[in-house]
């Protein structure tokens, strides 16, 4: 029996939600490792429908334990409100389902704050990121410049002052140089004590219960958020987002050994989008972007942002199978390829006249590469809520096959619509 970590394997927004919650059905417990409530998913349970940023997918489903490990950064308000908005809906949300990692990094309003002043700044410069104004950069940012305030230092009371006023010394000097008005050390204070009851009931040591989980061969399933290509790392940098993404954070990001990983599943979208700034090398700005965003509904969860779309970009899922250590994917979303007379994938780039076969790692080359196109004949048939092969028509077949020789890994599931049965199972990341 594997544990899973679920990984993007391109820009996010590949359609996790849906598969993160069929594996979460199948697991005993579920752990986000990075991220923050940036990212953004739908899940459909039972007819109805959650939107979850910054609670693992296991918190709708009873009998599951939730656990938001140290490589997250947590908003304590965006907590409260997303399991208020929950348990209205009727989610149980309580200390023994739920468990927050002690040495789990908090974002303030002041990580929000600086987020936006420099969006804002960058706006007026051309160098804006495009983040989601969540705090997530700041927030990470003081956690390795080892000043962040921790979930664990809510309990501490009598040392609050002291971490407060480093980190102070820290942002009001940034705030200065940006032109915007000083935090008061009592406003961090009267914030930090006004969610501490709140959150305080679900710390834990989570590195122990995943130990005690694993001994005992519960099932654990690593809950990935964003993609590959947003890795800080790995990704199209500095158009990224600020955590690792890729799979092998699964266990710093919690606790864990890396042999406690089995399995990683990549999501796949049948072509690529992104939101915010940065290359991307096989947008389609004309009618085929539009036919693709359309279809497929491509606006944020969290921002509503439309996203940007394009074709099929084999050279950058090949790349992020080999990051990840991606063992199969996911592959969602063809049914929006559905009707097209021609269908492209990107098997190749040109470089400056030359042709490569990898994402180049700088900016600007990432900014100059061309997509070299394959064509592949569309179909006119629907794919939409197919559950077997059988209900595939040929060509669709056809891309699929050709997806998974491209980029080097074989095809586990394949959703077919955003029903949970809509999905034909190939291979069960759980079993292998
Ligand atoms: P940040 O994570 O808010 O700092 O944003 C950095 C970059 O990551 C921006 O391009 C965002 O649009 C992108 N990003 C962050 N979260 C998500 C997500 O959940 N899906 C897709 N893109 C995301």
């Amino acid at each position: 029996m594997a544990n899973v970590v679920v990984v993007g394997s391109q820009w996010g927004d590949e359609g996790k939600g849906k598969i993160v919650d069929w594996l979460s059905e199948r697991a005993d417990v579920v752990v986000r490792f990075q991220g923050g409530h940036n990212a953004g998913h739908t899940l459909v349970v039972d007819g109805k429908v959650y939107k979850l940023s910054l609670l693992p997918s296991g918190i709708v489903r009873d009998g599951k334990l939730s656990i938001i490990g140290n490589g997250v950064v947590f908003d304590p308000h965006a907590f409260v409100a997303e399991a208020a908005k929950l348990q209205a809906q009727g989610v149980t949300i309580t200390p023994d389902c739920l468990k927050i990692a002690e040495n789990t990094a908090l974002i303030l309003s002041l990580h929000r704050e600086l987020d936006g002043f420099r969006e804002d700044a960058a706006s007026n410069s051309g160098t804006k990121i495009g983040t989601t104004r969540r705090g997530i950069g700041p927030a990470y940012e003081d956690r390795v410049g080892r000043r962040a305030i921790r979930v664990m230092d809510l309990a501490d009371l009598d040392t609050l002052p002291s971490k407060v006023e480093r980190l102070l010394t820290h942002h009001n000097a940034l705030r200065r140089g940006l032109g915007h008005p000083e935090v008061e050390h009592q406003a961090v204070i009267d914030e930090l004590t006004s969610v501490a009851d709140q959150v305080l009931p679900y710390m834990d040591r989570v590195w122990k219960i995943l130990d005690d989980r694993r001994r005992a061969g519960d099932r654990i399933l690593f809950e990935g958020a964003q993609g590959t290509l947003l890795d800080v790392d790995h990704g199209t940098y500095p158009f990224v987002t600020s955590s690792n993404t890729v799979a092998g954070q699964a266990a710093p990001g919690s606790g864990m050994g890396p042999e406690a990983i089995g399995y990683v599943l990549g999501i796949t979208k049948a072509y690529t989008t992104r939101v915010g700034e940065g290359p991307f090398p096989t947008e389609q700005k004309n009618e085929i972007g539009e036919f693709l965003g359309t279809k497929g509904h491509e606006f944020g969860v969290v921002t509503g942002r439309k996203r940007r779309c394009g074709w099929f970009d084999a050279v950058l899922v090949r790349q992020a199978v080999a990051v990840n250590g991606i063992n199969g994917i996911a592959l969602t979303k063809l049914d929006v390829l559905d009707g097209l007379d021609e269908i492209k994938v990107c098997t190749g780039y040109r470089l400056d006249g030359e042709e490569i076969d990898y994402l180049p790692a700088s900016q600007s080359a990432q900014a100059r590469v061309e997509p070299i196109y394959e064509s592949l004949e569309g179909w006119k048939e629907t794919t939409k809520g197919a559950r077997s092969w059988a209900d595939l028509p040929a060509q669709a077949v056809k891309y699929v096959r050709h997806v998974e020789e491209l980029i080097g890994a074989p095809v586990a599931l394949l959703s077919t619509s955003p029903e949970r049965d809509d999905t034909i199972l190939v291979t069960d990341p759980f079993q292998d």
